[in-house]
This record gives C-alpha cells, structure tokens and sequence, in this order.
C-alpha cells in the first residue's frame, strides 16, 4: 500500500473490546427524573405532545418517584401546575401549593431519593411569564428576585434538597442563595438553569406546564440560541453568586456549549435532555422510522460525551429499565 495502514478496526472487533475500549458509560447515576404535578386526587393526565409523560396529583407522583428510585436515579425534578393562576404567582409560594405538599410526601416515602425543584414563576403567573410584569409590559427583574425567594424557601421548609432556578432573572443565584442561608438552609444545594436559551424545543413543556407566555416571548431573559461566549459568562455568573451545579439547556442543539462549560469549569455540570427533543424521538419512533431504544441511549451518550456529569430526561425510566437489560 505504499504507507504504514493503521488497524483501527482491530479495537472494534467484538462486543467484548468494544465495552473495552469505550470512553463512556452510561449509568442510571446520570439522571434526573421531571415530574409534572397537578392538583386533586388519582389523576394521571397525559401530555399529548409528549407520549409517556402524565401529569399527577401527589397521591400518584409517590409510586413513580419510587419506581426512579429502585431504578437506581438519585434524583427527580418537580414542576408544579397550580389550581389558579395570578399576577402575583401565589401558587408558587403557597405552603400548602402542589409543590410544597409533593415534596413532603416523596421525602417521607423515599427519603434517599433526592427532591430538586423547579423555581420559576411562569406556571403560576396567569400571563405565563417568568417574572413580574410592569404596566408598560416589562419583566420587573429586581422585583421578581423577592417572589423567587420566597418559593424557594417554600420549597427547602417542605424538605427540598436541591432549588434549581429555571428563570433567568440576573442575580437570582445570589439572591436565593443568602435567602436561604439566613432562614437556616445553609445544606440546601443550588442548581441553577446558568446557560438557558430561549429555544423552541420547550414547546412541549408548556403543554405539560401550562406555563405558554400570553403575550411575547422570553427573549429578554432567556439566552440568544446563537451565542455562546455569553453562555461562559452566564456560568461565572452563577459560580461566583454560589451556584453548586450548573446547567446548560437544552442539551442536543447546544452539544458544543456543554462541551465549552465543561472545559472551562469543574462545577457539576447538568444538560436538560428537553421536552421537544423527547417529543422527536417519540414522534419518528410512533411512525416506525427509529428505533427508540437505539436512540435514546444514543442520545443521552452524547449528552455525556459532551460533557455532561448530569442528565434530566423524561427518558430516565426508560433508560434506566434499558440499561438494565430490561
Ligand atoms: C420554566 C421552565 C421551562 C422548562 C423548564 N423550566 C419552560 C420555559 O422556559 O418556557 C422547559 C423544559 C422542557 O422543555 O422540557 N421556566
């Protein structure tokens, strides 16, 4: 052949040193489990954009926290749908709100099982946006920073381990972070959606969430999908404000700012796997052109080649039973 033919081929001979020579794994460790929890009592309402996935009352959402938890996934992650919606977002905040009252029970039936929560505004807001909104139609930062607090505290008294805020407000890590350490939640962890674009893949969500803004978009607070330098400064922020695990969302379009942050920083990092990139695959799988097993370990694979240490997919108990062997 006139040159030195180097056998790649040799290292993908069999199963065996293929399992070998990998360099990475896949473990139920990696998952985060999202829950959507409604009020009432025995109610399962599936989210027609995302097959699978139901929203629940308390009662309900126990067994399936359990069931993550004998799968072997360290943690789940609550989104609250309030029974009414307001100005003020008092669902989000309410002692006794879905939330509050679900965090409560699954620490009292799994207390292993770690409890993240969702903070955020817009699924308790009746105009369904993240933050305060002026009369000229603004979102009021700085104002905002104080409802934050107060659902946050609300959710560490009710047990919560971790807080994560999903808002983008500037600041609301520091905010949060002194907050909770006056009121004596000094060992509860702060997870902060650090890197969070303002992405059309969270269509699905807002079905589940009911949380679609009534008016204009989250542009002034979520990232530009373009950019990513901002997204470093984003990270720092949160680091230098007292986040312990930071995030990048959603995860499939944004592989190569996972990778930057995970280059740059030695924080856990999490990728939010979201719920229009569950609906795709579900959606082709329905329609017999992929294989859903394949590709959904394929995918969480490169969430975590990328960079990942932390993955929250609606796909953690499939993954799971998969990586299981059944
Ligand atoms: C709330 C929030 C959203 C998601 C997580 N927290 C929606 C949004 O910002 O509009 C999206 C999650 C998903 O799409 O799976 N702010």
């Amino acid at each position: 052949m006139g040159f030195p033919l180097q056998r790649m081929r040799r290292l993908r001979g069999s199963e065996t040193m293929r399992r070998m020579v990998r360099e990475t794994s896949l473990s139920p460790n990696d998952f985060v489990y999202p829950l959507f929890v409604v009020y009432g009592r025995d109610k399962c309402i599936p989210v027609s954009s995302m097959p699978g996935v139901c929203q629940l009352s308390v009662d309900r959402v126990v067994p399936e926290a359990r069931q993550a938890q004998a799968l072997g996934i360290p943690a789940v992650l609550l989104f609250g749908i309030p029974e009414h919606k307001d100005s003020r977002a008092s669902g989000a905040y309410d002692e006794h709100g879905v939330v509050q009252e679900a965090v409560r029970a699954i620490k009292d039936a799994c207390p292993d099982l770690l409890v993240i929560t969702d903070v955020c505004l817009c699924e308790y807001m009746d105009h369904g946006h993240c933050g305060i909104v002026t009369a000229s139609g603004e979102i009021d930062n700085d104002a905002t920073l104080e409802l934050l607090a107060r659902e946050a505290l609300s959710h560490a008294r009710a047990g919560a381990d971790i807080v994560a805020p999903s808002d983008m407000m500037d600041g609301r890590v520091g905010y949060l972070r002194q907050a909770l350490d006056r009121e004596g939640f000094a060992g509860v962890a702060l997870m902060s959606y650090a890197a969070k674009y303002a992405s059309g893949f969270y269509g699905p969500f807002r079905e589940a969430a009911e949380s679609a803004p009534q008016f204009g978009d989250r542009k002034t607070y979520q990232m530009d999908p373009p950019n990513v330098r901002e997204a470093l400064r984003e990270v720092q922020l949160d680091i230098e404000e007292g986040a312990d695990i930071v995030m990048v969302k959603p995860a499939l379009a944004y592989l190569d700012v996972i990778a930057r942050v995970r280059q740059r920083f030695d924080h856990p990092l999490a990728a939010y796997n979201v719920s229009g990139e569950y609906a795709m695959i579900k959606a082709a799988a329905a329609n017999g052109w992929l294989d859903e097993e394949r590709i959904v370990l394929e995918t969480l694979t490169a969430i975590k080649r990328a960079g990942a240490d932390i993955i929250i997919t609606y796909s953690a108990l499939d993954a799971a039973r998969i990586l299981q062997g059944g």
